[in-house]
């Protein structure tokens, strides 16, 4: 009897890369938390980055060792759109969905894909090899996080010298003009397709208003115009939870980024609202909808 009420219980797991630095153990308990909250059993793994990500599961390490079971669902917290297409395509709901996955983790691709929806974004070319077509430009790679890779470049002679620093790399980059209000931004937390909070995050010091690189944050009320172009952002994608950032050009909010795996920490700090428990009833409920049907 009591074997029976486990197994009705979804199966998730929750998978981040080897050594990635952002794996934070007290952020994990927050999801095992919620979790036993709402009923669903939750198991942690990491994907070996060494391992093709087609391999799927065997491909990842699970914290007990057992392989056995298939999971109903998986949290991928990997950043690998590969390893979510090849999870999606056995069956796993995956959270975020492959397609969200591959652009908050590629610019160039998320860049494209507003363009295509006409999301209005700054001004891009796609690769370093023509210099800037305007001053100052921002330049930064496809894949970085965190402001890490991003590089104000004012004029000619800047470019020339990022250009030099940079001969060795083999990464590719985009070229964006300047938006003209600098270190601020804004993120819309969205979770089950919906937004749930925004915060505005500035700096006073850095172009880049990146929390980790020391930016303020406040909750911010987005406007219906704001309101209604984050909306439009998210209209198409199948979002778990994920942020929405944009940057300001003579004060209208323009796209930057889409963050796929989206940390919460300034979010906690301001307010009471428990981002990843709501996360996680989102999860419950579309897993309680399709166990229904199945
Ligand atoms: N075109 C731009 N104009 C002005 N500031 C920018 C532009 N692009 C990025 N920034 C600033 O740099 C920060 C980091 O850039 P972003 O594209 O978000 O890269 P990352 O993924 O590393 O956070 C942004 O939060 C924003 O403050
Ligand atoms: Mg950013």
């Amino acid at each position: 009897m009591k074997e029976k009420k486990a197994a009705a219980f979804p199966q998730g797991r929750i998978l981040y890369t080897e050594g990635d630095s952002s794996l934070n153990p007290h952020y994990i308990e927050l999801y095992r938390n919620a979790c036993k909250k709402y009923g669903l059993r939750l198991q942690f793994g990491t994907y070996d980055p060494n391992l093709p990500a087609t391999e799927g599961l065997s491909a990842c390490r699970m914290e007990d060792g057992s392989q056995e079971c298939v999971p109903q669902f998986v949290i991928n917290r990997t950043r690998n759109e590969r390893l979510a297409e090849c999870l999606e395509q056995a069956g796993i709901c995956v959270f975020n969905s492959s397609f969200v996955t591959k652009i908050g983790n590629d610019k160039a691709e998320a860049y494209r894909y507003m363009q295509q929806r006409n999301i209005p974004i700054m001004p891009t070319v796609y690769g370093t090899r023509q210099p800037p077509q305007w001053y100052p430009a921002v330049v930064k790679s496809c894949d970085g996080h965190g402001g890490t890779e991003v590089y104000f470049v004012q004029n000619k002679e800047e470019w020339q010298r990022w250009k030099e620093q940079s001969r060795q790399e083999t990464k590719r980059y985009v070229i964006q003009k300047a938006a003209s209000d600098f270190g601020m931004d804004v993120r819309v937390y969205v979770v089950g397709n919906k937004i749930k909070a925004a915060v505005l995050r500035r700096s006073r010091t850095d172009f880049r208003s990146n929390y980790c690189l020391g930016g303020h944050v406040r909750m911010y009320r987005l406007s219906a115009v704001e309101r209604e172009l984050a909306e439009r952002v998210i209209d198409g994608l199948s979002i778990g939870m994920a942020g929405i950032d944009f940057i300001f050009h003579q004060g209208q909010m323009v796209f930057n980024e889409l963050e796929d795996v989206a940390g919460a920490r300034g979010l906690y700090t301001l307010t009471d609202y428990d981002i990843v428990d709501d996360y996680v009833k989102y999860i419950t409920e579309q897993m309680t909808d399709i166990m229904k049907k199945s």
